[in-house]
């Protein structure tokens, strides 16, 4: 087991990717938090994990929301009086847009969940980690923070902050044992994925994708899970500041 007696927090863990890495986590022998908004399947989730014999429970939570990620994190440290790991995962899609047709709104939304999220999730955790002098932060970015795709404008530039936040921190955090890495999927089979494409043809939409790919398919919840594993357990003590790409070659 490569994550015994680890406690895991993944948000956006009530689907896609978050929700694969929980259960695989969960297999490698963490206690995991599946923290999504309140309205999600979180606790159908967890409850699975559970009955698949995992250690899991379902935490609601707002990534955007300060108070709310500072304590359900803080909740963590009491209950279990330990963090190892969070997966800042949560985020949104943006449908392939005219930039003269993205909306203040639609900007604000879209930066709020993917990359406040991400810095709210990790600066609650950090007080914990230091204390530890251990601790790994993940974060979903996206092939797209680093090989743009035209429309995909704002959704491309909350990736590439994520990028460079977890860069930055990396080499805030090595000094007290935090190791900081981000993942960079290609298009993934997620409830997301038609998302991107909007109101078009959504198979069209998959095989646009689907051409990009050198290695020929796309990406499932489990390859992105087995990166995120790798990443947070000791194999890669030596691996922090990069952002991994799981992309069939898409940005080579
Ligand atoms: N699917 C893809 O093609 C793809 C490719 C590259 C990167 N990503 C990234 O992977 C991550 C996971 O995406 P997915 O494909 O699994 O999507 P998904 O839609 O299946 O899951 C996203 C989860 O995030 C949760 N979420 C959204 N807003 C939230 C908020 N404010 N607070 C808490 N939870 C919130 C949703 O409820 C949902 O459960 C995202 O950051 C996404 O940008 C996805």
């Amino acid at each position: 087991m490569r994550l015994k007696d680890k406690v895991a927090i993944i948000t956006g863990a009530a689907s896609g990717i978050g929700k694969g890495t929980a259960e695989l986590f969960a297999q490698e022998g963490a206690a995991v938090v599946v923290a999504d908004l309140p309205a999600s399947p979180g606790e159908e989730v967890a409850a699975a994990i559970r009955a698949a014999g995992g250690r899991a429970e379902f935490a609601p939570v707002d990534v955007t929301d300060a108070a709310q990620v500072q304590a359900m994190v803080d909740g963590v440290a009491a209950r279990y009086g330990r963090i190892d790991v969070i997966y800042n995962n949560a985020g949104l899609p943006q449908a392939f847009t005219p930039i003269e047709e993205v909306t203040d709104e639609y900007f604000e939304r879209l930066m709020a969940v993917n990359v406040k999220g991400v810095f709210l999730g990790s600066r609650a955790v950090v007080p914990h980690m230091k204390r530890q002098g251990s601790g790994v932060i993940l974060a979903t970015a996206s092939t797209a923070g680093v090989r743009p795709r035209p429309g995909l404008n704002v959704y491309s530039a909350t990736k590439g902050a994520v990028i460079a936040f977890t860069k930055a921190l990396a080499l805030e955090l090595a000094p007290f044992g935090i190791r900081v890495n981000a993942i960079n999927p290609v298009a993934t089979d997620t409830p997301m994925l038609p998302g991107f494409i909007g109101g078009g043809d959504a198979e069209a939409g998959r095989q646009n994708f689907l051409k990009t790919i050198p290695l020929g398919r796309l990406a499932q919840p489990l390859d992105i899970a087995r990166a995120a594993l790798f990443l947070a357990s000791e194999e890669a003590s030596l691996i922090t500041g990069v952002d991994l790409e799981v992309d069939g070659g898409r940005c080579v």
